[in-house]
């Protein structure tokens, strides 16, 4: 049984401080008063009431008293409030689902962002990133404790947690019907003595889960095997090599996964062809011969003296090929050291990074000038003359 002790909102002004930066990303923090929350132990929800300036009710903001997310299906919607706040009724066009529009009516979005790098915590930076400005994300998430330089949750919850809000920003940011996709592998939590088992943790299950719940599609589960040789380091299967006793059995692991998730639409993937507003880019990012037919692919790891899980730059050109257009605008919140970009870059995309390092932002920084030669002028970056006082080896000119 949930106890309220579980709650991360306690408060009334917790509940509107969510309220207002629900309202914030509709521009209506302005036009709308706050009635008195109140919290609902049934559901462990929070109703904050909406009140024009003539003091009607005018709907209200739902909140998850557990996870602090807002519950938008039954939270006001932003066309009912600006009808409601003008005191009109709704018009039913508009309360149709922007994914069940007219096939003919409508064309896909062409996002105005440009290549752009963000330092600092990758949920806050998703809050600031526009509505459906994003055609792909694909990344790598910090593996809960796999590492002690990742270790910042106290707990595997904690870190669930932290992961369900990225993919819920992740899911307002991504263009109608485009994918998500999230290179995840079970990890393995070392015993800290002789005496204790190691355990490891099915992380990509949970996520799977949390995909779900965020109104994500599942689509596909790749498989990316490495060498034989590759997972030798981990010391698993050394133990049944040598005594070959049955239950002392590990297999070595040599795969992880690429998970591929797309935001819900009603229009078929086909939509997106038949209607991009540019045909002849449609025409250059046709995939050439020799692409991956299967859901095994054979990539060698990488390994970096500067980062200890960078992705290989084959795997994240695949990815990006199979599941962008040419001048797309690809994400990735987990950068590292942008080998989500130098691909992006490569194959005629844009991209979007965000890291919270400051060594690995560096890197990036560095990187850019071999990405893009004179157009580094034109990146877009996010908090980083802050970075460049504070830490001195960030001597970047361009900001
Ligand atoms: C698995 S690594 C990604 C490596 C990357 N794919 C590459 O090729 O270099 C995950 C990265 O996420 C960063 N990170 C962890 N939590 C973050 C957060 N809340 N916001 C932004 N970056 C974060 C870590 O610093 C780490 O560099």
């Amino acid at each position: 049984m949930i106890k309220k002790k579980q709650y991360r909102i306690t408060e009334v002004k917790e509940a509107k401080q969510v309220a207002l930066d629900y309202l914030k990303l509709f521009e209506l923090d302005k036009a709308i008063e706050f009635g008195l929350p109140e919290i609902d132990d049934r559901y462990h929800i929070w109703r904050v009431p909406l009140l024009s300036k003539n003091n009607e009710n005018i709907g209200e903001v739902v909140i998850d008293a557990i996870t602090t997310l807002i519950n938008e299906k039954k939270s006001s919607n932003k066309e009912v409030l600006e009808s409601r706040l003008l005191g009109r009724k709704l018009n039913n066009t508009s309360k149709k689902m922007e994914g069940s529009d007219d096939e003919n009516g409508s064309t896909p979005k062409v996002s105005n962002l440009r290549n752009t790098v963000g330092f600092g915590d990758c949920e806050e930076l998703l809050s600031e990133t526009p509505n459906e400005s994003v055609d792909l994300i694909f990344t790598s998430p910090p593996y809960f404790n796999a590492r002690p330089e990742y270790a910042e949750y106290l707990t595997y919850e904690e870190y669930l947690l932290k992961i369900k809000k990225i993919i819920h920003q992740s899911y307002r940011v991504l263009n109608e019907g485009r994918f998500f996709i999230m290179n995840i592998s079970p990890i393995l939590i070392r015993r800290s003595s002789r005496s204790e088992a190691s355990k490891r943790i099915a992380v990509p299950f949970d996520f799977h889960r949390l995909f779900i719940e965020e109104n994500f599609e599942f689509i596909d589960d790749i498989i990316w095997v490495k060498p034989e040789g590759a997972g030798w380091a981990t010391g698993r299967g050394r133990r049944f090599a040598a005594d070959r006793n049955p239950l002392q059995y590990k297999p070595v692991p040599v795969t992880e996964y690429i998970l591929v998730y797309r935001k819900k639409t009603e229009k078929l993937i086909d939509w997106h062809i038949r209607k991009h507003p540019i045909p002849e880019l449609v025409e250059a990012s046709k995939i050439e011969d020799g692409y991956e037919t299967t859901n095994i692919w054979k990539i060698h790891p990488a390994h970096s003296q500067k980062h200890p899980a960078i992705f290989p730059l084959e795997l994240a050109e695949k990815v990006i090929k199979y599941y962008s257009f040419k001048n797309d605008v690809v994400l990735d919140p987990f950068a590292g050291t942008g080998t989500v970009g130098k691909a992006a870059i490569k194959l005629g995309r844009r991209f979007v990074l965000f890291e919270q390092d400051p060594e690995y932002i560096t890197i990036i920084q560095e990187e850019l000038h071999s990405w893009l030669q004179n157009r580094v002028n034109e990146v877009n970056l996010i908090n980083l003359e802050l970075t460049k006082n504070k830490t001195p080896f960030l001597n970047f000119d361009v900001v």
